[in-house]
C-alpha cells in the first residue's frame, strides 16, 4: 500500500482518518522539496468535525489509495483541518504550495473568499478544486483551472420537501396531530450564508406548499449543522410548543439527530413524534431511518463527489482535457445528483 499522507503540519489528521493512522505514523515528514514523482493533493478542510465533511475526506482517501493500484500512479493527499477559521485555511493552502503540491482541492470556510485562493494557485499553475462550500461564480471564472465539484443545493430541498409531503398525503391522520389541514413545522437550518442552508430552506418549503399542502411555521433557527446546538434548539421548542410540531425539517442529518436526541429525552413515545427528515444520508442517519426515528433522507454522494475531485486532479496532473474525466458543466463545474433514501430503499445505499 503506497498512499501516504504528510501529517507533520497538519496534526490533527489522524483524528479525522483513523483509517490512515497507520500510514501517517509510517510515513516521513518530507520537507520542502519533492521526495518522489507522486501526485501530491494538498487538501483543505472547512472542519473535520463535520460528520458529512469527514466521510467524503475518508472516500478520498480510499479512492485515492484504489486509483493508485489500478493506474501504478503514486498519490499522496495532504489534508488539513482549517477548524472554522479562514485565516488558518489561507496560511494551510500558502504551506501546500510552498510543499509543491500538484492539485488543492479547497472546502471553503468562508465562500465568498475564494479568489485570494485562485489567485495565489494560479501564480504558482497549481488548479484548483472546490468542493462542497460553493464559491461564487465570478471567483470560479477567474482562471481556467479553477472548478468546483458539488450537488444541487436546490435539488435535494426539492426532495426532501417531496419526501415529506409523500409522507404527510400517505397518513394525514397520523401527521396532521391537530386536524386542521395545515403542516405545522420547524425548520432546523444550516450555517447562515451557506448556499445548502439557504436554498434547501426554501426548496423544501416550495415542494411541500406545491404538492398542495398549507403550511404553518412555528419556528426556524440556525444550528450551524450541528448535532448538539439542534439538539438544544429542538428541545426548547419542545417545551415552548410541545405536541404542536408536527413536522421537523432539517437541512442536513446531524441536524435531525439532534433533534432526535432531543425528542428522546422527553420520553415521549415514537409513535407520537414529529415527522423528521433530513439531508445526507450519513452512517448514523441511515440507523435512524432503520429504526424508525427518521422518516426518511437524501443522499449527499461524498464518494461521487470525491471520485469526481480524484479524476478531475488525476486529469489535470497529466495535462489531460479536464472535460474527458468528468462531466463538466460550463467548463468548471461538476455536479453529483442527489437521491431519496426511505426506509424501503434503505438497503442499497448501506456499505
Ligand atoms: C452540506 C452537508 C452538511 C455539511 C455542509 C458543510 O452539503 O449537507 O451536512 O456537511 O455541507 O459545508
Ligand atoms: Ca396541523
Amino acid at each position: 500500500m503506497r498512499l501516504r499522507t504528510k501529517s507533520c503540519c497538519f496534526p490533527s489528521l489522524p483524528k479525522l482518518l483513523p483509517v490512515l493512522l497507520s500510514l501517517v505514523l509510517l510515513s516521513a515528514c518530507g520537507g520542502g522539496e519533492r521526495p518522489d514523482d507522486s501526485l501530491r493533493i494538498g487538501v483543505a478542510l472547512y472542519s473535520q468535525d463535520d460528520t458529512f465533511i469527514s466521510a467524503l475526506a475518508q472516500d478520498l482517501a480510499q479512492l485515492a489509495q484504489e486509483e493508485e493500484g489500478r493506474i501504478g500512479q503514486k498519490i499522496t493527499l495532504l489534508i488539513s483541518d482549517s477548524r472554522h477559521n479562514q485565516t488558518t485555511q489561507m496560511d494551510q493552502v500558502d504551506r501546500f504550495l510552498a510543499r509543491g503540491c500538484d492539485v488543492l482541492c479547497v472546502n471553503m470556510v468562508d465562500r465568498t473568499g475564494a479568489a485570494v485562493i485562485v489567485d495565489k494557485a494560479e501564480a504558482e499553475g497549481v488548479p484548483v478544486i472546490f468542493f462542497n462550500r460553493q464559491p461564487v461564480d465570478e471567483d470560479i471564472q477567474r482562471w481556467e483551472k479553477t472548478f468546483y465539484v458539488g450537488a444541487g443545493a436546490q435539488e435535494s430541498g426539492t426532495l426532501e420537501g417531496q419526501l415529506a409531503a409523500d409522507a404527510w398525503n400517505a397518513d394525514p391522520d397520523r401527521w396532521d396531530r391537530n386536524g386542521d389541514g395545515l403542516m405545522q413545522y420547524v425548520m432546523l437550518e444550516g450555517e447562515p450564508g451557506h448556499q445548502d442552508a439557504l436554498l434547501r430552506t426554501e426548496y423544501t418549503v416550495k415542494a411541500i406548499t406545491d404538492s398542495g399542502i398549507e403550511v404553518e411555521r412555528l419556528a426556524r433557527d440556525t444550528a450551524n449543522w450541528n448535532r448538539a446546538q439542534a439538539a438544544a434548539r429542538t428541545a426548547l421548542w419542545a417545551e415552548e410548543f410541545g405536541d404542536q410540531i408536527e413536522v421537523i425539517l432539517s437541512n442536513n442529518d446531524d441536524m435531525a439527530l439532534g433533534a432526535i436526541d432531543a425528542l428522546s429525552g422527553t420520553g415521549r413515545p415514537l409513535e407520537d413524534w414529529p415527522l423528521i427528515v433530513g439531508i445526507d444520508a450519513t452512517v448514523p442517519a441511515m440507523e435512524a431511518v432503520a429504526a424508525g426515528q427518521l422518516y426518511a433522507t437524501v443522499l449527499n454522494d461524498s464518494r461521487g463527489q470525491a471520485q469526481a475531485m480524484l479524476n478531475l486532479a488525476l486529469a489535470l496532473h497529466a495535462g489531460e482535457d479536464p472535460a474527458q474525466a468528468v462531466e463538466l458543466e460550463d467548463g468548471h463545474y461538476v455536479w453529483l445528483p442527489y437521491a431519496k433514501v426511505t426506509r424501503e430503499n434503505l438497503d442499497s445505499f448501506r456499505k
